[in-house]
């Protein structure tokens, strides 16, 4: 049976992946699908959590029990977490948030035109989690915040000091690393992850269905709720 070890918390998470406009048609986008977020929503509802869910552009069923709120664009994933975060005691930033946007939405579709196209101009989006992290921080609200990182390094330890400096650079108190590309992670229904917490502790979740490395951060959320 499993323990409602998460029972009474209130857990924000954010999946899927955000789509910045180019015209009212087209989009820059990842191929972030949303399950691993989706499966540690259903996860964590199944062991007693309050779930809350922002979900940018992710065509999967809302898990049960978790309260779901759909975004599309960075910003708006932004307004929405940092709106949700005042009432939430773990924040699981699962979602990937596009780095950069288009400086300006074209109000009609672009023309395919006969001269060469122009140029898209960009500029960054802000750092969701690195925000998140300095106001709970300062003291708006007190949680527990996990971010990921998809990491594209070929050899493990690649992925895993890149993850390290992450989690430095991030100040969460988890970062869940996995290694992406080459078919692996984005879309698929298997994941395997390196969680790391600020303590220094590393769990290896070995390649498996994304619901174990999901039971393996609920693990790590609880141990840092535990403290
Ligand atoms: O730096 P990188 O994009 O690899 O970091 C990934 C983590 O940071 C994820 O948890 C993601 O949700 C978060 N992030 C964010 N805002 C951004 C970019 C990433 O919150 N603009």
């Amino acid at each position: 049976a499993l323990v409602p070890d998460l029972s009474g918390v209130r857990v924000l998470i954010t999946a899927g992946g955000t789509r910045e406009p180019l015209d009212p048609v087209r989009y820059l986008g990842n191929r972030s699908s949303g399950r691993q977020g989706f499966e540690i929503a259903s996860v964590a509802a199944a062991r007693g959590a309050q779930v809350s869910l922002i979900a940018a552009n992710v065509e999967l069923p809302t898990p049960a029990g978790a309260e779901l709120v759909r975004v599309e664009t960075a910003e708006q994933l932004r307004q929405a977490t940092h709106a949700a975060a005042k009432d939430a005691d773990v924040v699981i930033m699962a979602a990937a948030v596009a780095d950069f946007r288009p400086v300006t939405t074209v109000e009609h579709k672009i023309k395919k035109s006969e001269a060469a196209p122009e140029p898209v101009e960009l500029v960054g989006n802000p750092d969701i989690l690195v925000e998140l992290v300095a106001a709970r921080d300062a003291g708006e609200f007190a949680a527990v915040v996990v971010g990921f990182a998809a990491e594209t390094g070929d050899q493990t330890g690649d992925v895993l000091s890149h993850g390290r400096a992450k989690l430095a650079r991030k100040g969460c108190d988890l970062l869940v690393v996995n290694a992406v590309g080459a078919g692996r992670a984005f879309g698929q229904s298997d994941n395997a992850a390196i969680i790391l917490d600020r303590d220094g502790r590393e769990t290896e979740v070995p390649f498996g269905p994304k619901a174990l490395v999901a039971a393996a951060v609920c693990d790590a959320v609880v141990s840092r709720l535990n403290r």
